[in-house]
């Protein structure tokens, strides 16, 4: 079968995109996704541009469902990586559920053909109107983060005559390497979950509410954990917990949570393997007779995805070489924000190679996808891919320096489908007035 992926790189699995160089008609390669050759898609949809491959989601989908195989399993897929109505699609397709954060992300994936049996609500400030949406979806299970919000569903599922199935998001408290502060979830003192020493007493208030069902376990330890210790010592710390609550009578326990974080490669890291994922949590999930579900995001479509953009100028300054594109900060917002590592290249490669500071338009220091890189050396016109910008990409963008958003492009095989249009400027003002309407309270 022919490659969805280009796969590169000395370590691990090597850096995977979505998109391959093919030797193009005797001329220099140029890269393509899946079928596609991306200069006709640039041509066709323009740039800045994400494109995603629908061969590589699913492709990691199902390597994980198999991996999971040998534990009753459920995937839940995580909605804030990559919220496209079509990507929710295919992976619903596939047999995935969904792990939302929020009431809009609950709307999208009902929209996209879920149901609430497919549905766990993670999130630490779920609002009151959220709460009531869910209930009424019937969401599978909520993920409590803390006594306050059990409290407050409690209150709501009792007024609505409704009993809500409830996991405790437990914060196990466990050292977790991710490549940025912001990415670790599960380390004590952080804002979520509940501290592991009060999730007990936690649990036995819960069992005494009467408009909540305490049905499972949660943990999210963090996003690109490359390591499998962590979730080794949580999940361990989980089942503890299970078992006290065992012991103090509580039967209906069903689920046991193991949340996302599953890492994918972006630069030389070693990519953690579904199958070693599997090997580590698989046992334990059986040993405790719960449901294990998952919940990973950037591990499906991280690197299915790339941003496509086209060089404006190439410009020198203070002894740097600056190459600016069309695309910006508010287009991908992760070299910025988390100090990410995104690789790039370029379409039609020179075949030399330069070092440049790779920036965006917009009117910020911090717009910028690398520093100090050496890459494919480029002129102006050129297009370049920034890669595994799957997740956490568009998801990310904004309207800062009221830039419209770029459009979202699937691939599949030899043919794409635009599933987000580009914005246009009257989309940027489509919520405003000129002349404010004065209201007086
Ligand atoms: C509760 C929860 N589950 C799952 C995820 C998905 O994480 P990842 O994309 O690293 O798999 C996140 C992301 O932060 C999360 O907050």
């Amino acid at each position: 079968m022919r490659p969805a992926v280009h796969h590169r790189g000395p370590v691990g699995e090597g850096v995977l995109t979505a998109a391959h160089h093919v030797a193009a008609g005797g001329g220099s390669p140029a890269a393509r996704c899946e079928d596609i050759e991306l200069e006709e898609l640039a041509r066709a949809v323009g740039t800045p541009a994400y494109v995603y491959s629908a061969t590589h989601i699913r492709d990691q989908y199902r390597r994980l469902a198999s991996a999971l195989a040998g534990a009753r399993h459920r995937i839940h897929y995580s909605v804030k990586a990559n919220s496209s109505l079509a990507v929710l699609s295919l992976l619903r397709e596939l047999g995935a559920g969904v792990d939302i954060v929020s009431g809009g992300e609950l709307a999208r994936a009902l929209r996209a053909g879920y149901t609430g049996s497919d549905v766990v609500f993670s999130g630490v400030g779920k609002t009151e109107e959220e709460l009531r949406a869910a209930l009424a979806a019937d969401v599978l299970l909520f993920n409590v983060e803390s006594e306050a919000e059990l409290r407050q569903l409690d209150r709501i599922a009792h007024a609505m005559g409704r009993m809500a199935p409830v996991a405790l998001r437990v914060n196990p408290e466990v050292t977790v390497d991710t490549p940025h502060p912001y990415t670790r979830t599960g380390e004590r003192g952080m804002k979520f979950g509940i501290p592991y020493d009060e999730a007990l007493d936690v649990a036995r208030r819960a069992v005494r509410m009467p408009g909540v069902s305490l049905r499972g376990v949660d943990m999210h330890i963090g996003s690109q954990v490359t390591v499998l210790d962590p979730y080794e010592e949580g999940i361990g710390r989980l089942l503890e917990l299970v078992s006290a609550l065992r012991a103090l009578g509580c039967a209906d326990l069903e689920f046991l949570d193991v949340g996302g974080g599953l890492a994918v490669t972006y630069d030389d890291e070693a990519p953690t393997n579904p199958e070693a994922f599997a090997a580590t949590i698989v046992p334990q999930a059986v040993t405790s007779g719960l449901t294990l579900i998952v919940e990973p995001g950037r591990y499906l479509v991280g690197n299915a995805g790339i941003l496509l953009t086209r060089v404006l100028y190439r410009k020198r300054s203070g002894g740097r070489e600056y190459v600016i594109t069309d695309a910006g900060m508010n287009d991908l917002l992760r070299p910025s924000h988390y100090q990410a590592y995104h690789h790039i290249s370029a379409v039609r490669p020179s075949g030399s190679s330069a070092t440049y500071d790779v920036v965006g338009p917009v009117c910020e220091s911090g717009d910028f996808f690398a520093l100090n890189r050496t890459m494919d050396a480029v002129v102006e016109g050129d297009l370049l891919m920034v890669h595994s910008a799957g997740a956490y990409g568009f998801v990310m963008a904004s309207n800062y320096n009221s830039r419209p958003r770029p459009p979202e492009v699937l691939v599949d095989g030899d043919r794409y489908a635009i599933i987000r249009e580009r914005e246009t400027f009257d989309d940027l003002v489509r919520h405003e007035r000129t002349t404010p309407q004065w209201s007086r309270v």
